[in-house]
């Protein structure tokens, strides 16, 4: 029955990633139309200004909706913001049968994940290359750049990695992470969020991580020995030696050139994980621009205006890009397998008939 396949197919869409794993999406199902919907709630972090990076994870979702009806054999169309009054109000996606046609990225919907373990600094075939870069032409919108010559590198790694001096250094940043940490493994089924092993913290940082849940404890300890510093040059070093950092670059930034990133960031992050390449999203810097940019950044110390767009001008130059945007980058290699993986919520489906 389509009902019956279309929630198989809503459970494959869930599996898309998220910001901090906040799964912001809830479903109407009303016969072959299904209607999905922004929950605004569920991520009102300063990395999230205008929903974006939730229109992004809706983008994702689509992409694997829209891959996994071709293996349950249905074709899908799909309208963005179809209700202009009601900007939750994603996508409509009507349903029709017609033959099987699996795509080649089906088999990795379920093992597609963030790897943030190290990776090895080894350039990748320029054949992969290719075909993360080719993954997405189709699409007919956006590009995916990769960087990896050792300078840039460098250079790319530390600007990034300034996510992490200030997350450690801002309350609002530093209390939001830590509410979406999710400590024991057996809570992962109460809310969104991510279960601390998927953080890949060495024991000697899961140790001050956990120490520097206390925003008074971490006060003290940025000032001797300025600890959001060294975490900061920790990751940025980590982060360098990964084989290349890839870019989505688009073309505007309304909500639905968002809602089209996401389907490219699926798009290559399942080409990668068919390839056995590791990806890991490392936003935070390029998403605290917008909050600046776009919103003034009162949240922001004055320090931290000035880290943020030299860290961005930084990073632009590094991926040559000048007039357009870029909406997420990846830093990726050959990893190990991760050490945990998020898990899903049961998703919110509505019936109307
Ligand atoms: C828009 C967006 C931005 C993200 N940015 C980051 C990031 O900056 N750093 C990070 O470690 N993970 C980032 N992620 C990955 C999510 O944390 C991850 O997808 C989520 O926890 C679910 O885990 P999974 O990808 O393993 O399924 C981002 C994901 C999305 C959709």
């Amino acid at each position: 029955m389509m009902i019956n396949d279309i929630e198989k197919i809503i459970n494959d869409g869930v599996l898309a990633p998220s910001g901090e794993n906040c799964q912001p999406w809830k479903f109407e199902l009303n016969g072959n139309r299904l209607s999905i919907f922004n929950i605004p709630e569920a991520d009102m972090s300063l990395y999230n200004l205008k929903q974006r990076g939730s229109y992004i994870a809706h983008g994702a979702l689509i992409e694997n909706i829209i891959i996994s009806s071709g293996a349950y054999g249905y074709t899908t169309t799909v309208s963005l913001f179809p209700n202009k009054e009601n900007e939750a109000h994603v996508a409509d996606i009507i349903f029709t049968k017609s033959e099987i046609l699996e795509s080649s990225l089906y088999p990795f919907l379920q093992k597609r994940c963030t790897n943030r373990k190290d990776c090895i600094r080894k350039i990748l075939p320029n054949e992969e290359k290719k075909q993360l870069t080719d993954s997405i032409s189709d699409l007919g919108f956006d590009t995916f750049k990769i960087v990896d010559d050792d300078a840039n590198m460098e250079v790319l790694g530390h600007a990034l990695a300034v996510n992490e001096r200030v997350l450690f250094e801002n309350k609002y940043i530093h209390d939001f992470f830590y509410d979406h940490i999710i400590w024991d493994k057996k809570d992962e089924d109460k809310a969104g969020g991510f279960f601390v092993d998927t953080l890949e913290f060495l024991p000697h940082q899961l140790k001050a991580v956990k120490l520097l849940k206390h925003w008074w404890v971490l006060k003290i300890l940025n000032v001797i020995p300025g600890v959001s510093k060294i975490i900061s040059k920790e990751n940025g070093e980590k982060y360098a030696k990964s084989a290349a950092f890839g870019a989505i670059i688009m073309e505007g930034s309304t909500k639905e050139n968002y809602v089209n990133t996401g389907r490219s960031v699926q798009r290559v992050w399942l080409t990668a994980t068919k390839l056995g390449i590791a990806m890991h999203p490392c936003n935070g810097t390029i998403y605290f621009l917008d909050q600046i940019t776009d919103n003034g950044g009162k949240e922001f110390s004055i320090q931290h205006h000035k880290l943020i767009k030299d860290s961005n001008i930084k990073i632009r130059n590094a991926f040559n890009v000048t007039d357009s945007k870029i909406s997420f980058i990846f830093r990726i290699g050959k990893a190990d397998e991760p050490t945990a993986r998020s898990k899903r919520l049961k998703p919110i489906i509505k019936f109307v008939n």
